[in-house]
């Protein structure tokens, strides 16, 4: 980290007090109530965890409610609990039994109602199909879906099991998938034959095919049809679904799993290196996923609720499957894009289906802005009571048009902070208790002690920017890295020793303590609310043959929030041709996939570096983003190379 803190420039003054009608409606609901149960549960996190946590069905009880050794935390430790029991059984014995669990809307306009107790039927039947495929307690299963039922059916499954899922989002490429099965070592792959998006059919199974190739590890792969496309086929490894679930039992006792078992994996992209496989475990994940779903969406018995992040993200696992499925909420899955057919399709489903809770990301409400009013405006939206949003900063802007164009000034909005390596949300609005300011998560949940710090871990005055970091364990948060200890210690609990959590995010606290996330201090760029590495790019880039040497640097940008630019040098004497830029893409959709394209690529003869040779990423940023270059340049090699490249400009 090159600053003691960092700059912070925007000053937004509004704020929106929640209306005493939602407020009187509301869990928590006021400002007061909610200060009581944060200072109560800061006064002893434990007792306050292990309060949520009783909210579950425990088949055994904890002996301890935390063990931690810095940086190794164990919650509920001696207790034992199927979170699938929790998600599907728990609710069966009363009048949720015939409840929606999941509505689901395919992109063709195709859609399913799964009520509790058939969900709970789908996932006996696959976990039983899993069994006899071989999948045992502990194995890793991957998940290579697009965004059906069946993808939380398998998640529920693992679950109930213990086996240990590992969601690759369906976007990703062959040889993403590829380093996560191998990282996983996963026994067995979950695919469908493709999914629908944007009006076209695409296709996962030859990914698979292509993945799975250099994965030992695999025995067998399961098949959707979904699109019914011609697909490749090896009869000895792959089994279509509806054949492994053809004649299985509905019964599939939950096994209770110790507290710490591992419930899944899921990657997320670090500041250097491959991505890191961040463990989450069973009871202390389950706790916080159903608690803040019930706390920060005010969740009620006949809400609709509808994230609209896909499964293949942290978003997906806490708050479109896990939290609301435990708390008895109907969750509502959309497989496509927001614009197909029309630019209104988001609101003809919202309209559709009456959803009451919408919690989508600052990437999207910018896309909707450009579409323009008037296709929320053609829509009846007044069933609508609560919006939410995650993924990166929102926009003072944004923020207001989603209030009055989307909420029509009546919903309250939760900005809602966390990352996969939480869990769950971490700081948020109460919606009956909390008044906001656009663009701020305002404060801490109860039982997380986050503050902002200077880089000698001392926390800074209100009004300061500083790193953003968590004093205390929570029950949510991250186990290790998957398989690697030392850098689960070394990304997260080294920079202010061990006992202090590192988010990797700047922020500041305003005069009433609310916290505004000033984004990334480390090399990780947020294209549309994902996380990217610029390592991984440049990674990518630099496995072109043409290729010498790339930077890569995240830039403003309108919609996506952060776009990508990547600075390439060619190797000695090359230029570059026509077709040069397109090949680069292409060698990143490959190595990644669509997600990280670069948005814009400049050859360059030469990249600005330090006199011991290290990029100066810094300077490049400021060249990205059309800006003077800034700040100390006494350590650059060669100012020449910086000034060629404004030049160019
Ligand atoms: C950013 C997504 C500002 C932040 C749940 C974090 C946010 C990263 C917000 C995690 C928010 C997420 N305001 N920034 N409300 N929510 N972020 O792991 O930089 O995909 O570190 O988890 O997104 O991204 P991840």
């Amino acid at each position: 980290m090159s600053k003691d803190t960092i700059e912070s420039r925007l000053v937004e003054k509004r704020v929106f007090k929640p209306s005493a009608l939602f407020s009187k409606q509301a869990r928590v609901g006021s400002a007061a109530q909610r200060e009581k149960i944060t200072r109560a549960a800061a006064r002893d996190p434990e007792r306050y965890w292990a309060s949520e946590a009783k909210k579950l069905l425990w088949r055994k009880p904890w002996k301890k409610t935390l063990e931690w050794k810095p940086p190794f935390a164990k919650w509920f430790v001696g207790g034992a609990l199927n979170v699938s029991e929790n998600c599907l059984d728990r609710h069966l014995g009363g009048p949720r039994r015939n409840k929606a669990a999941l509505i689901w809307e395919g992109e063709p306009g195709d859609s399913r109602t799964l009520t509790y107790q058939q969900l709970h039927r789908e996932t006996c039947r696959f976990a039983n199909a899993l069994k006899s495929l071989g999948v045992k307690k502990g194995d890793r299963v991957a998940v290579y879906m697009p965004l059906v039922p069946e993808a939380a059916v398998a998640m529920l499954a693992c679950a109930r099991i213990g086996a240990v899922h590992s969601v690759v989002f369906g976007g990703f490429s062959a040889d993403s998938l590829r380093d996560r099965i191998q990282d996983a070592k996963a026994k067995l792959v979950v695919t469908a034959d493709g999914g629908f998006r944007k009006g076209q059919k695409f296709g996962l199974k030859q990914q698979v095919d292509d993945a799975v190739k250099d994965c030992p590890s695999v025995r067998k792969v399961v098949v959707l049809k979904r699109t019914d496309q011609p697909i490749a086929w090896h009869s000895e490894r792959d089994v279509w679904w509806h054949e492994a679930v053809d004649g299985q039992s509905a019964v599939c006792d939950p096994v209770p799993l110790d507290a710490e078992h591992p419930l899944f994996i899921l990657y997320t992209s670090g500041s250097t290196g491959k991505p890191k496989g961040v463990l989450h475990t069973t009871g202390g994940y389950l706790t916080v996923a159903a608690s803040t779903v019930e706390s920060v969406f005010d969740l009620k018995e006949p809400d609709v609720y509808w994230c609209t992040a896909d499964v293949g993200w942290i978003t997906g696992h806490s708050y479109v499957v896990y939290g609301p499925l435990a708390a008895g909420a109907t969750t509502l899955m959309y497989e496509g894009a927001p614009t197909c057919p029309g630019p209104d399709r988001f609101w003809a489903i919202v309209e559709k289906y009456g959803v009451s809770v919408f919690y989508t990301a600052p990437t999207a409400i910018r896309a909707f802005i450009r579409l323009g009013d008037a296709h929320p405006n053609k829509h009846d939206l007044s069933s609508l009571r609560l919006l939410g949003t995650v993924g990166e900063p929102i926009n003072p802007e944004a923020w207001a048009w989603y209030h009055r164009v989307i909420g029509g000034g009546r919903c309250p909005i939760v900005d809602t902070y966390w990352q996969t390596e939480t869990g769950a949300i971490m700081i948020s609005p109460l919606p009956g208790a909390t008044p906001t300011k656009p663009g701020s998560a305002t404060l801490a949940m109860p039982g997380i002690d986050a503050a902002v710090v200077d880089k000698d871990g001392k926390e800074v005055p209100h009004g300061t920017g500083g790193f953003l970091v968590v004093r205390k364990p929570w029950p949510s948060m991250l186990r290790t890295v998957y398989g690697d200890p030392a850098r689960y210690k070394k990304q997260y609990f080294s920079e202010f020793g061990p006992k202090v959590y590192f988010t990797g995010d700047g922020a500041r606290r305003d005069k009433d303590g609310y916290f505004w996330v000033l984004g990334r201090v480390d090399d990780v760029i947020n294209v549309s609310g994902h996380r990217l590495s610029t390592m991984e790019v440049e990674s990518a880039l630099v496995g072109h043959p043409k290729v010498a040497e790339a930077a890569v640097v995240g830039m403003p940008h309108a919609v996506k929030g952060q776009g990508i630019t990547a600075f390439v040098t060619l190797k000695g004497g090359l230029q570059p041709g026509n077709g040069t830029t397109r090949e680069l893409v292409a060698a990143v959709e490959k190595a990644i996939g669509a997600i990280a394209r670069p948005d814009r690529i400049r050859f360059t003869d030469a990249l600005p570096k330090t006199r011991s040779g290290k990029i100066m990423r810094r300077l490049l940023r400021n060249v990205a983003a059309g800006e003077e270059v800034s700040g100390d340049t006494t350590t650059l090699e060669d100012f020449s190379a910086i000034a060629k490249l404004q030049a160019d400009e």
